[in-house]
């Protein structure tokens, strides 16, 4: 099984993300991290124990940051994922206690426990994997593989959702996610661009209340961000963000990708906003000729990938 690690802001959609890769029988879930987002990082991390202890794993959770790498706070979406992060659903303590290092270093202390094995998963803004690379360079080469849920590139006209151009997790950290971007290591983005695309409706919310106790809870969980979309978006349900990094990482050939230089906007109106260039070396007025290539997905087989997280929570 490849071990993987989970850094988040839990966050409703990082609760049913975290479910999923800790139902997979193909991943073996060894550390989660947390990071502000969806709510400040008190209540990400004690949401991180809530559900480590709900779902009964004996894995370390360390607190990751409480702001950008530049220490801008962003507001948190309450009106998205409720005031307790978790849809209002009042999350128990639980039993887990809270490692003792810091996000970055227990990022760095597992990439080293695994060497060349470890697929770290990112799934909120992307201070703590900034964080990590400042405190170990050496991590690119220790890592098996990046897979991270942010941005959107324009594939399928997509536009922002915290911005009319950016995402909230390169929003929130555009600077650590330019780092990342800039980074030399198998990296693959999945944003909005396929994320937009895999709507959970109520057919698929009414199968995962059945499929299992942890489905049932994941029901309960999802029912105020079901809201949210339904009234604020006039969605048929809610896109599946952070569950779609977990599917990539579980079977790549869910999602079609293209390979190019990735960049975020660090400033101004533009902020979190990212480009995609598939040809940085012709592009010479943009200056990215020397960053890495990385993947970012274009397209995805959206009912394969629900039905993907619909088997994995029924088999559990
Ligand atoms: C991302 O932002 C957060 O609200 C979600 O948890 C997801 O990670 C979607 O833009
Ligand atoms: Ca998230």
């Amino acid at each position: 099984m490849r071990p993987i690690l989970i850094d988040t802001d839990p966050g409703i959609d990082d609760a049913m993300a975290i479910a999923f890769a800790a139902r997979s029988p193909a991943v073996d879930l060894v550390a989660i991290t947390s990071v502000a987002g969806n709510a400040p990082i008190a209540t990400t991390t004690y949401n991180a124990l809530s559900l480590v202890s709900r779902f009964e794993l004996d894995i370390p959770v360390a607190r990751g940051a409480g702001c950008a790498i530049d220490g801008v706070a962003s507001a948190p979406p309450t009106f998205v994922h409720g005031d307790d992060g978790l849809g209002n659903t009042a999350p128990v303590a639980g039993h887990h206690e809270l490692a003792t290092e810091s996000a970055a270093e227990l990022i760095v202390a597992t990439a080293r426990r695994f060497p060349q094995q470890l697929a770290i998963v990112a799934l909120g803004q992307l201070s703590n994997l900034a964080l990590a690379l400042r405190l170990d360079p050496s991590l690119p080469e220790l890592v098996a593989e990046v897979v991270i849920m942010g941005g959107v590139f324009g594939f399928a006209g997509e536009p922002g959702n915290v911005t009319p151009l950016a995402e909230a997790n390169t929003h929130g950290d555009p600077l650590a996610a330019d780092l990342v971007f800039r980074t030399a290591w198998p990296l693959t983005v999945v944003g909005l661009d396929v994320t937009m695309q895999t709507i959970m409706r109520a057919k698929h919310r009414t199968a995962m209340q059945r499929a299992s106790d942890t489905g049932a809870y994941l029901y309960d969980v999802s029912a105020f961000y079901d809201r949210f979309y339904r009234d604020r978006h006039g969605l048929d349900g809610f896109p599946v963000h952070d569950s779609s990094a977990i599917a990539y990482l579980l079977d790549p050939t869910l999602f079609r990708t293209r390979r190019g230089a990735l960049l975020a906007h660090c400033y101004g109106p533009s902020r979190g906003q990212t480009l995609f260039v598939a040809d940085p070396a012709t592009h010479t007025q943009l200056s990215l000729a020397k960053r890495p290539l990385h993947n970012a997905c274009s397209d995805v087989r959206a009912d394969d990938v629900l039905a993907l997280f619909h088997e994995t929570l029924k088999a559990s």
